[in-house]
């Protein structure tokens, strides 16, 4: 089975290397790797393909930033001769950027299947570039991965057929098991002098409808600052607010300056930041996988947004969506300080054994498709020689 996978930006480098690594075992699967070149920087790509020990891509698109339209449609452009080239059996997408979409679309209209992992995810607010990416790609998708139980209630909803639903956990719980050992070595906390005694806190934002509005932006800052107040904050700044920050309250680069400050950084590697969120004492974020890998990390996470298409967070984990109001997140960070949850264990199925099960679906596909009952266009793929 010719598989070629799509990648594109951070979050999809971490979902795809414990699927890779599964496929690469495989002697029945022919994996190919494209990237879109929609993460381009040093610090945003290459260095997340060697802490996640990722193979460079067999083809690379580099379509660089731009505006949604023209970003996903230059995805499609410069696919759509590799995929006709290649002829895959199955296209295989993660996640829920532009890269996602663009990719799932160019094969469906060639009539390459899609297989989609982590499909269900809904925040229920379309005004989020992601939520049209999720949706859509959904609808042509024809084999869907789940990652907790909200994906699947919101795929039948949907009136997405039940069989081509399987609930297998989650590939970014896989990596961040995979790479523990690597991780629990990083000298990270030597770089930034944070000592085990010492508590701290991490920051993440980059989502446009926080970071675009110089108002919004500002306010976030003012509460991170009024937090610093009481322990150390470290924010490794994604490219889109360092801008935002350049003669602002910021400004991009370490600046490690003791307790009362922010502590920014670049943007850091996997295997840098995992080890950072490990022992956090909280983590404000407005990040979908900060949210899913401090759950498994058992660290307290508030979420900046208003809703969150990750549930399973809030219901297993350690997760509180408190809003994007800026006013909110002091006095909401030193209440949970003060009385932080009890960890209640993972999500079902986050054992980090969700690429395994997504490789053993598309196996037991493969055999199933010589069944008479699964003559459908969306299983005719899988079946060794029946093209
Ligand atoms: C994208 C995803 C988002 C994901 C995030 C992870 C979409 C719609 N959004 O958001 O879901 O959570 O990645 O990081 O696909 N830039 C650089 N260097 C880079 C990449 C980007 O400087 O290597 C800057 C550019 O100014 C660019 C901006 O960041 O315009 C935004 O990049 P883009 O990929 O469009 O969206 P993200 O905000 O990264």
């Amino acid at each position: 089975m010719k598989i070629v996978s799509v990648v594109g930006a951070r979050p999809n480098f971490v979902k795809i290397a414990p699927l890779l690594r599964e496929m690469r075992c495989q002697s029945w699967i022919m994996p190919m790797l494209v990237h879109t070149g929609q993460h381009y920087d040093q610090a945003m790509s290459a260095q997340f393909f060697r802490d996640l020990e990722i193979e460079p891509p067999e083809v690379n698109l580099g379509v660089g930033s731009a505006s949604h339209a023209a970003q996903t449609a230059e995805v499609m452009r410069r696919l759509e001769p590799v995929l006709e080239t290649t002829r895959p059996d199955l296209m295989l997408v993660v996640g829920d950027v532009n890269s996602t979409l663009a990719a799932a679309l160019t094969a469906a209209k060639l009539g390459v299947p899609v297989a989609h992992v982590e499909a269900g995810l809904r925040s229920f607010d379309r005004r989020m570039p992601e939520e049209i990416n999720r949706l859509l790609t959904d609808a042509i998708a024809d084999l869907l991965f789940v990652t907790e139980e909200s994906g699947q209630e919101n795929l039948l909803r949907e009136g997405v057929a039940p069989q081509k639903i399987h609930c297998v956990g989650n590939v970014m719980i896989d990596a961040l098991e995979l790479f523990r050992p690597r991780w629990a070595q990083s000298a990270i906390f030597d770089v930034l002098k944070l000592s085990p005694e010492r508590p701290y806190a991490v920051v993440t934002l980059h989502r446009p409808s926080n970071v675009d509005d110089p108002g919004m932006l500002s306010g976030f800052m003012a509460a991170f600052g009024a937090l610093a107040a009481h322990l150390p904050v470290i924010f490794p700044v994604h490219p889109r607010v360092s801008s935002r920050l350049r003669g602002g309250e910021g400004g991009q680069g370490t600046r490690p300056t003791g307790d009362r400050t922010i502590t920014f950084l670049d943007p850091m590697s996997y295997l840098d930041f995992i080890a950072l969120l490990s022992r956090a004492r909280l983590v404000l974020t407005d990040s979908g996988g900060v949210q899913e890998e401090t759950t498994a990390l058992g660290v307290p996470c508030l979420t900046l947004r208003d809703t969150t298409e990750r549930p399973a967070t809030v219901t297993y984990g350690t997760n509180r969506v408190i809003g994007s109001d800026p006013d909110r997140v002091a006095p909401e960070a030193l209440r949970t300080l003060a009385d932080p949850p009890a960890p209640r264990g993972r999500p079902p199925l986050w054992d980090g054994q969700a690429a395994r099960r997504i490789v053993s679906v598309l196996r037991q596909r493969g055999v199933d498709v010589t069944g008479a009952e699964h003559v459908r266009r969306d299983l005719v793929w899988v079946g060794a020689g029946t093209r």
